[in-house]
């Protein structure tokens, strides 16, 4: 995001969340950008939004500033042990346990319960599972159900796979315009794809 736009957008922070920033930074953890959460909060206040399902919580940046500055409450899947465990941490801190449902579980084997219904799937964990998240979640929807995923342009990799030198960096690309062609091309979805963020989709079932 610009410096301009950096500046005079409302901060939408408190202790908690500039700790979980400085965790993130600490260790390396990719977490969502500033202008995609904004998204994504505006977007949960404008649909009147309650329900979400995340998968890939890390340690749980995403899903407590969806809990901290909306009304929605929050399923978020992460399978990663030690990224679960701060992630409790963490909304056990921001006093939010009653808004965020926290599961240590690898997504693609995880079995939700068939009442489970959401308003918004967030899909940003592994990349190259995109295609089998969207479809295994997708049954979970409501009917105006909304999908949104991250990293779809991979810090520019994505328009640009002449400059990747690596192989396994190149297949990852291949896997995410896959995707991409995917989602846009989807006969019960009518997508977008933004420069928002590292490339954010928006999904919307068509009824
Ligand atoms: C980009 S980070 C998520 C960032 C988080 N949404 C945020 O913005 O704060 C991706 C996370 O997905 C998790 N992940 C990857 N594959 C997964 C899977 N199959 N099931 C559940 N979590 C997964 C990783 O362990 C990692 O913590």
């Amino acid at each position: 995001m610009s410096d301009y736009l950096n500046q005079i957008n409302p901060k939408r922070t408190n202790p908690v969340i500039e700790s979980i920033l400085q965790e993130a930074n600490m260790l390396g953890t990719p977490i969502i950008r500033i202008d995609a959460i904004n998204f994504i909060i505006q977007l949960i206040k404008a649909a009147n939004i309650k329900k979400v399902l995340e998968i890939g919580s890390a340690i749980g940046y995403s899903s407590i500033m969806i809990a901290t500055f909306t009304d929605a409450e929050v399923i978020t899947i992460e399978k990663n042990e030690e990224n679960y465990k701060r992630a409790l941490k963490n909304i056990r801190n921001a006093k939010l346990e009653s808004k965020i449902k926290l599961i240590l579980a690898d997504a693609n084997e995880y079995n939700l319960s068939e009442d489970d219904q959401f308003d918004l799937l967030f899909i940003d964990a592994s990349k190259s599972s995109y295609i089998r998240f969207f479809e295994k979640y997708e049954s979970h929807l409501n009917e105006h159900g909304i999908i949104i995923t991250d990293n779809l342009l991979f810090h520019g990799f994505v328009e640009s796979p002449e400059s990747i030198i690596s192989r396994n960096k190149k297949q990852l690309v291949r896997k995410i315009n896959n995707f991409n062609e995917y989602i846009v091309n989807h006969p019960d979805y009518d997508t977008y794809i933004y420069q928002i963020g590292d490339g954010l989709s928006l999904s919307i079932r068509k009824v």
